[in-house]
């Protein structure tokens, strides 16, 4: 099997407030999962030769969610820290902008996490205008907004919290919360 994509580790997480060891190494091999099958995907849509054909189609269609689902995860694991970390001045100002408040922006992020089903929450730049917006993408790859900048994303899956938390998803995303790591958030901005 050729590899164009390689696993990165995030073992400097372990030891997290709020994140058993336990959850995040399964948290870990999840994600090396959506990476190998990343890797096997492309390999075979090159090499195959009746690009027409059902088996084509069909892994075209599994492609999108293997290969968002490797980037959204390392996106997730990025945006935490085990430093204590604030919000930069340029973050804050355009969460104001968009929210009122960080608390009102913040209300929003979490009552969006507590949507029923599986998905992500994304905190998203528009480069286009500047504008931040905070919006539900359902698995993986369903109703990521074109273009979007990706500045924060909180994996709502179950396998994400229920090792620690059972059906206390609310607790998650506090103690979520309390780990962001605003400084790589704000690094993400496209003016950064
Ligand atoms: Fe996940």
């Amino acid at each position: 099997m050729s590899v164009i994509y390689t696993v990165k580790d995030f073992s400097h997480l372990l030891g997290l407030t709020g994140f058993s060891d336990t959850m995040l190494n399964n948290h870990f091999t999840l994600y090396q999962g959506y990476v190998k099958n990343v890797n096997i995907l492309m390999e075979k849509l090159i090499s195959m030769t009746d690009q027409l054909s059902i088996e084509a189609s069909e892994l075209e269609r599994r492609f999108g969610w293997e290969f968002d689902g490797m980037r959204m995860h390392e996106l997730y694991f990025e945006n935490m820290t085990k430093e204590k970390s604030e919000m930069g001045g340029e973050l804050k100002e355009k969460i104001e902008k968009a929210y009122g408040s960080y608390e009102q922006w913040l209300d929003c992020f979490k009552a969006k996490g507590m949507m029923r089903g599986i998905g992500w929450v994304v905190l998203f730049e528009d480069p286009a205008n500047g504008e931040l917006f905070t919006t539900w993408v359902r698995e993986h790859e369903q109703g990521l907004p074109a273009t979007g900048k990706i500045l924060l994303v909180m994996d709502c899956w179950e396998h994400a919290y229920m090792t620690d938390y059972g059906l206390k998803k609310a607790d998650y995303i506090n103690s979520f919360v309390n780990v962001i790591d605003w400084k790589t958030v704000e690094k993400r901005l496209s003016t950064k």
